[in-house]
């Protein structure tokens, strides 16, 4: 049993019109020590209120080590020490990972616990060599697996409740899509504890492993390689178009950083972090003092984001420098999610068909994405991508 605390807004907005500042008080308490830092949270007042707070009391929940057997946060030990993080034990949303979401013939995938000794270590087959957009820039296809060439490792994962939601509504073929395509019903509608994530990784030498949270990855090709991990996006449906979350190595800061590494530009725009940085809300690119002396002091919050637009009606953005590598001027991660829909086939078109020059849309949904006049064309899934991973259960078909 995963275990996960419901805040209801009523009770805290109860609260605050008592004329108390409990609410501002309530994700500080949380990440203090003594804290259930464990906790997997659902608080969608800390997401408005208090969202860079509510961001890192995510992360420490999140990167908490895991308990294999029962794939959620392991109570009994203490951030930061060895083994697989909370989020590692989700599943995987890679076609062929010994737990994942999605298959080849669009199976049933089973119970949560499933893949449960699939995860007690890592292996090549729960990773991507690229990320999904970086694959659409280079024209779709399949998407090919690391080997001894790559030097990144990208993976998405869901935690129980999406994953309950996909595999309760069949979700996980393009059958299941195709029938949930109803334009009388409207949209898609995660319920409100559910999370994905989206890491990123890159090949670290011996010396770095302090400083990073890596795992030893076998390849394809049986070659062992320590995988650092260098970006974390955390979406949750605390707020109905999502939180939006996104944390880097601070290593990522400085595009010479990683040996030259292909893939690091830098970072291209400051972080803005409130709650760790109240004086300096953008550019002290520190960590707050609940992880101090961990591996995940080095991590940074890059910045959160709850809403399309600000209340000036400016197009907020918000990229992380490795993931939305190329495009993180033009990155916005609600507008991008909001466009991931599918047509009456099960097909899934947005950025991807045909591609565009340059990745990412800004701004609110433009209702042309989705309606023809009155004509309901794609159906959006509720801001996840991951669901174009679906493939057909009674025909050969080119899923990704
Ligand atoms: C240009 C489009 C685009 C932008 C911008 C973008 N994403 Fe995504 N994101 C995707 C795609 C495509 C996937 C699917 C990945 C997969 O299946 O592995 C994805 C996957 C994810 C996931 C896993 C859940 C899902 O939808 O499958 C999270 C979490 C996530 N992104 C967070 C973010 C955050 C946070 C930002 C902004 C910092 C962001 N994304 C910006 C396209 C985008």
């Amino acid at each position: 049993m995963y275990r996960h605390y419901i805040k209801t807004l009523t009770l805290a907005g109860a609260v605050a019109l008592a004329g108390t500042t409990a609410a501002q008080a309530d994700c500080t308490d949380h990440l203090s020590a003594g804290a259930d830092l464990w906790l997997e949270p659902n608080d969608s007042l800390a997401t408005m209120l208090e969202p860079d707070c509510y961001a890192w009391q995510l992360f420490v929940a999140l990167s908490w080590p895991g308990n294999v057997a029962t794939q959620s946060a392991d109570a009994g030990k203490a951030l930061g020490d060895d083994g697989l993080t909370t989020w590692e034990l989700w599943r995987n949303v890679r076609r062929g990972s010994q737990d994942a979401v999605f298959s080849d013939s669009g199976t049933d995938p089973g119970p949560w616990l499933t893949g449960a000794t699939a995860v007690a270590s890592r292996d090549a087959s729960e990773f991507d060599a690229l990320a999904l957009q970086q694959l659409a820039l280079l024209g779709g296809g399949a998407m090919p697996q690391i080997d001894d060439d790559s030097p990144f490792g990208n993976e998405t994962r869901m935690n129980e409740t999406t994953y309950a939601f996909v595999r309760d509504n069949t979700l996980y073929n393009t059958e299941g899509l195709q029938a949930a395509f109803d334009p009388a019903s409207g949209v898609m509608n995660f319920p409100a504890n559910a999370k994905e994530i989206k890491a990123r990784w890159r090949i670290i030498t011996e010396a770095e492993k302090p400083r990073y949270h890596w795992v030893d990855v076998v390849n394809s090709a049986g070659t062992t390689r320590p995988f650092g991990l260098t970006a974390l996006h955390i979406t949750t449906k605390d707020l109905p178009n999502w939180f939006w979350a996104t944390f880097e190595h601070v290593d990522n800061k400085d595009s010479a950083v990683g040996g030259g590494v292909p893939g690091h530009e830098g970072w291209l725009a400051p972080s803005f972090d409130a709650y760790t940085c109240p004086n300096a809300p953008s550019g002290c690119d520190k960590a707050p003092a609940v992880v101090s002396g961990t591996k995940w002091e080095n991590y940074v919050l890059r910045g959160t984001q709850i809403d399309f637009v600000d209340s000036r009606g400016r197009p907020t953005i918000l990229a992380n420098s490795v993931i939305e590598r190329g495009f993180q001027d033009s990155s916005s991660c609600i507008t991008c999610h909001a466009r991931a829909a599918y047509d009456a086939s099960g097909t899934f078109n947005g950025f991807f068909n045909p591609p565009p020059a340059k990745l990412g849309s800004v701004g609110a949904p433009d209702p042309k994405w989705f309606f023809s006049g009155q004509t309901v064309t794609t159906m959006q899934t509720d801001f996840i991508w991951s669901l174009m991973r679906a493939c057909s259960s009674t025909t050969a078909n080119s899923c990704r």
